[in-house]
C-alpha cells in the first residue's frame, strides 16, 4: 500500500506567540494552492502556550484538513493533582490531532520511560488523536553495535497492548539522538534499514497490516537538502523535523520537495 507521507514540525521551546503565529500563517500561505491530495500530511508542534494562538490563525479556508497541530507531550491521566501536565483531552480541546511522545529529549531529561510512553500510546488512541512515536539511539550504542536491539525494545515497550487498529493510525518516529541538532543527518541508507527494522517488529507484535499502514518519519537534522533522498527510500514515511522548521522558508521547501516526490 502506498502511505501518506507526513511532515512534522518540532517547534519544541521555541517561539512566542506571535512567531508561532506568523510561521503558522507562512504555511497555511502555501497550502492554500494545493488540495490535500497532493499534499502530505503536515503536522506542527507549537509550545503548549502557542496552540490556541496557532488555532486562532484557523479560518474556513480547508486547512483543518491540510495542517494538523500536535502537543509535543501529554500526560496519560485525564485529570488531577499533576502538576505542570496537560491531559490528552486537554490538547484536544486547545485543537490537537497529534501528539509526540517519547521524545529522546523528554527521555533524556524528564525521565521518561518506556513504560510512561505506552500509558501515553494508550490515553491518546483512546482519546482520538495520534501519537508520534519516537525512538532513537545514542551514539555510543551505536558504535557499541545495539542499535537494533534497543530500538526493537523501544517499540515493543511502546506499542505494548495497543490493538492492530491503534497500531495502523499510530506513527513513529525514528531519531537517532546523535543526529537531533547536530546538523549531523543518519546515512539515508542506514535509516531506511532502521526504519525497515522496526516495521518488521511492528509486523512481529501485531500483523503485517499494521506494519503496512503505520507511518515510519525519520528525524535528526533533516533539511531541505537532505528531505528527497530520504523520501526516496522504500520505508521512509515522512520526517519530524526540529531546527528546520522553525523557518517558513525552510519548512515549506521540505513540504513542497515533499509533495513534487509524490
Ligand atoms: P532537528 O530535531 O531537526 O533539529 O535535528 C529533530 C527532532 O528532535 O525532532
Amino acid at each position: 500500500m502506498s502511505r501518506k507521507p507526513i511532515i512534522a514540525g518540532n517547534w519544541k521551546m521555541n517561539l512566542l506567540q506571535e512567531e508561532a503565529k506568523e510561521l503558522f500563517l507562512a504555511v497555511k500561505g502555501y497550502i492554500k494552492d494545493y488540495t490535500k491530495e497532493q499534499l502530505p500530511i503536515i503536522v506542527v508542534a507549537p509550545t503548549f502556550t502557542s496552540i490556541a494562538a496557532v488555532e486562532s490563525c484557523r479560518c474556513n479556508c480547508g486547512c483543518r484538513e491540510k495542517l494538523f497541530t500536535s502537543a509535543q507531550n501529554c500526560h496519560w491521566e485525564s485529570k488531577g493533582a499533576y502538576t505542570g501536565e496537560i491531559s490528552v483531552e486537554m490538547a484536544k480541546d486547545a485543537g490537537c490531532d497529534y501528539i509526540i511522545i517519547g521524545h529522546s529529549e523528554r527521555r533524556q531529561y524528564f525521565s521518561e520511560t518506556d513504560e510512561m510512553i505506552n500509558k501515553k500510546a494508550k490515553a491518546i488512541l483512546a482519546g482520538g488523536l495520534i501519537p508520534i512515536i519516537c525512538c532513537g539511539e545514542t551514539l555510543e550504542q551505536r558504535e557499541a553495535g545495539e542499535t537494533d536491539n534497543h530500538i526493537a525494545g523501544q517499540i515493543r515497550a511502546a506499542l505494548d497492548g495497543l490493538s492492530e487498529e491503534d497500531i495502523a493510525k499510530s506513527a513513529i518516529a525514528y531519531e537517532p539522538i546523535w543526529a537531533i541538532g547536530t546538523g549531523k543527518t543518519c546515512d539515508a541508507d542506514e535509516a531506511n534499514r532502521v526504519i525497515a527494522m522496526i516495521r518488521n517488529v511492528v509486523k512481529e507484535v501485531s500483523s503485517a497490516k499494521a506494519a503496512d499502514s503505520i507511518r515510519i518519519l525519520y528525524g535528526g537534522s533533516v533539511k531541505p537538502e537532505t528531505i528527497e533522498e530520504q523520501m526516496s527510500k522504500s520505508d521512509i514515511d515522512g520526517a519530524l523535523i526540529g531546527g528546520a522548521s522553525l523557518k517558513a522558508d525552510s519548512f515549506i521547501s521540505i513540504i513542497d520537495k515533499t509533495m513534487k516526490l509524490n
